[in-house]
């Protein structure tokens, strides 16, 4: 039995692999099914025998609770954009000239850019381990649950003798067809459309539960590799590609090879661009690398991007359609936003019927009226906007901001100075709550393990939480007795909600979700008032004396805890447990870096960036994401870009990591 076991794994994941990476199927689906049947029915009579590598194993039993932050062996980057022929051609003109040839005379490779989202898929051994997102380029997001159900993927690498480490970089995309199909099941059951298919692509690959993200039809294709550790030597991008096809991946039948010349850059773009409405997904942009690896060392990155690779993005699509209505969704700060509601216009691709109108100031810009001929513009992964009015309508209706919010009926209010209209509602606003849970719930903040995103969603639609203060009062059976919870996920997310309340003064501002008040914010406040009852009776002018707090930010904090509902939801948290030490008023020998401003930047080896600006704080030093004029001093890694040259430019002083951490007595 073990041995037809193992065969039927070898035997459906070459049908996978024929199926959904060659296009090229050699088996009848009644034969696909039926050995499939065998195979679950092996696993069933002797779970014992299940490897990770089964291909019943792509969608696993449950779904996970919580995102886990993978920090990645090797930055992924961003691309530089290029949105003409010149200034394509101009970009590797530089790069020549940075070589110190003549001209444009190596090869570049070309590659359609996916309108997805990026991932890195890491291997060991040839045994996928884990997929995370690229987040900031630094730190991404694990998603192997559902990373693992694309069946382009493969879970054991085909090589004979794979490599040590390798992670493997691409997109992750969602097919025109499968879009569509999405959408309009999602208009049949009244639920959320998604505006493209990136955002539906990211959606289905951040779900918690993997079965939803096996049934949406994703894609992976690699246009690259971060970490590589084997006996292979790469001299050209083309060979990895050549190498990762090998793998077992699917690689883009559109990718070309050619001597970087003006007129060939001409007749590539000109071929993709007749090409492209025939392409199964949807692409915003061709991608040109240069192919030989000495040359891309050579020229290395500047900022966040190669200087050896530019995407060059198709122009914006306009059409024009008519403005049917506006209506206003209410954000989790409260701010409303108009979304104009068109006659349905198919736009690259994509049937648009949504677009975004930003503010009323935009809607007063444009001179839009309910019923006028307006141009919308897709501009590949933006939402749709409109544009301009093409012609006014014979009816026309002005656009107007409500009074009360459409959610809850509180008093809409516009920010003084800004453009923006807000729900007075605070806490009590619907739109707001399940937002604001969230924001409360997250890692960031009071960092409640179990207690996810979606978990919040299914517990607010059902009633059980309606403010933050509600979490406290959760009982195991409001939890239990959801679809896919049981008793033993409810007492862990109980058990991460005990945990999570001892907590600090400025972790439990920054939750609260006043408008503008972020995390920094929040300790900055922490730190000078040293209690809540100090922050909840500040004034204005109190507040104001805080550095780094402006007029805004000092109005918002004062309206918040003057508001009786929210000092009921407070002293209901409180009542419930949670607690905080005061801050202490730290002295200056403590903090030697007090009233500074440190900014880090490159790869750092001893420290991750989180420890590095933990450190920075307890010294006192505040730690900003920018070199400016009052910077007070620069924590330089390796492969440090722009934050250096701008610290030399103004003269900042630098430490390299290891001077920092022996000034401070760290290492
Ligand atoms: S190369 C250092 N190649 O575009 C190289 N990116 O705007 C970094 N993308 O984050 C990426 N198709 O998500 C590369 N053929 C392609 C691509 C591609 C799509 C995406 C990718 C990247 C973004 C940058």
């Amino acid at each position: 039995m073990n041995t037809r076991y193992y065969d039927l794994i070898a035997k459906i994941t070459q049908w996978d692999h024929e199926y959904y990476v060659l296009d090229d199927p050699t088996v009848s689906d009644a034969e696909y099914d039926s050995s499939f049947r065998e195979l679950l029915q092996i696993e069933s009579a002797q779970p014992e025998l299940i490897t990770p590598e089964s291909p019943s194993q792509r969608v696993g039993a449950s779904p996970i609770q919580d995102y886990i932050k993978i920090e990645h062996s090797v930055r992924m980057l961003s691309l530089s954009n290029a949105f003409s022929l010149e200034e394509t051609y101009a970009f590797f003109e530089k790069a020549a000239k940075e070589l110190n040839i003549d001209s444009v005379s190596f090869n570049v490779y070309s590659e359609p850019k996916l309108d997805g989202l990026a991932i890195s898929i890491y291997y060991e051994g040839g045994h996928l381990v884990y997929a995370a997102t690229r987040g900031d380029g630094q730190v991404g997001e694990d998603v192997t649950h559902t990373i693992k159900t694309i069946k382009s993927i493969p879970l054991k690498l085909s090589a004979d003798q794979p490599p040590k480490r390798i992670d493997i970089r691409g997109e992750v995309f969602m097919p025109k067809q499968a879009f569509e199909k999405l959408n309009r099941l999602a208009t049949e059951n009244n639920s959320k459309v998604f505006v493209n298919p990136r955002n539906a692509a990211a959606g289905s690959i951040r779900q918690m539960n993997p079965k939803i993200a096996a049934e949406r039809d994703l894609q992976f294709i690699p246009y690259g590799m971060g970490t590589y550790e084997g006996d292979k030597a790469f001299t050209k991008h083309s060979d990895i590609m050549g190498y990762l096809h090998s793998l077992g991946f699917k690689l883009n039948p559109h990718c070309f090879n050619f001597v970087g010349t003006f007129d060939n850059f001409t007749q590539n773009y000109d071929f993709m661009a007749q090409h492209r409405s025939e392409l199964p997904m949807e692409i915003d942009g061709i991608v040109y690398k240069i192919d030989d690896l000495t040359l891309q060392n050579q020229l290395g990155f500047i900022a966040r991007s190669p200087k050896w690779a530019v995407a060059r993005k198709f122009p914006a699509q306009n059409e024009s359609t008519q403005l049917l209505a506006v209506d206003f969704q209410v954000g989790r700060t409260g701010v409303l936003t108009p979304v104009a509601r068109l006659a349905p216009v198919f736009v690259g691709g994509v049937t648009v019927s949504n677009a975004t109108l930003h503010n009323m100031d935009e809607i007063e810009r444009l001179g839009l009226c309910i019923g006028d001929e307006v141009e919308i513009q897709r501009a590949g992964d933006v939402i749709p906007k409109v544009v301009k009015v093409i012609s006014v309508g014979s009816e026309r209706m002005p656009i107007t901001m409500p009074d009360n919010c459409p959610v809850c009926q509180s008093i809409v209010e516009r920010t003084e100075g800004q453009a923006s209209f807000r729900c007075t509602g605070g806490l009590t606003c619907g739109a707001q709550s399940a937002e604001r849970i969230k924001h409360y719930a997250s890692r960031k903040f009071m960092n409640i393990n179990n207690l996810g995103t979606k978990l919040i969603e299914v517990l607010y639609d059902t009633g059980k939480l309606k403010t933050i203060a509600d979490i406290y009062q959760l009982k195991s059976e409001d939890i239990a007795d959801l679809e896919g919870q049981g008793i033993k996920s409810a007492q862990n997310v109980l058990d991460s909600i005990e945990s999570s309340k001892t907590t600090k003064l400025g972790t439990f501002i920054g939750a609260l979700g006043i408008h503008e008040v972020g995390e920094e914010s929040a300790k900055t406040i922490a730190k000078h008032f040293c209690n809540l009852e100090a922050i909840s009776h500040a004034t204005l002018e109190d507040l104001m004396a805080v550095p780094d707090i402006g007029p805004v930010m000092a109005k918002n904090i004062e309206h918040f805890f003057k508001d009786n509902t929210n000092q009921q939801i407070i002293a209901d948290i409180i009542d419930a447990g949670v607690t905080w030490p005061d801050e202490i008023p730290p002295s200056p020998n403590e903090q030697p870096l007090l009233g500074q401003t440190w900014v880090l930047t490159g790869t750092l080896e001893k420290l991750t960036r989180i420890e590095a600006k933990e450190i920075l704080e307890k010294l006192g030093a505040k730690v900003a994401g920018s070199v400016s004029k009052k910077t007070d001093c620069v924590v330089v890694g390796k492969e440090a870009g722009s934050k250096l040259k701008n610290a030399e430019a103004l003269g900042i002083k630098t430490l390299d990591e290891n001077a920092f951490l022996e000034t401070f007595k760290l290492s």
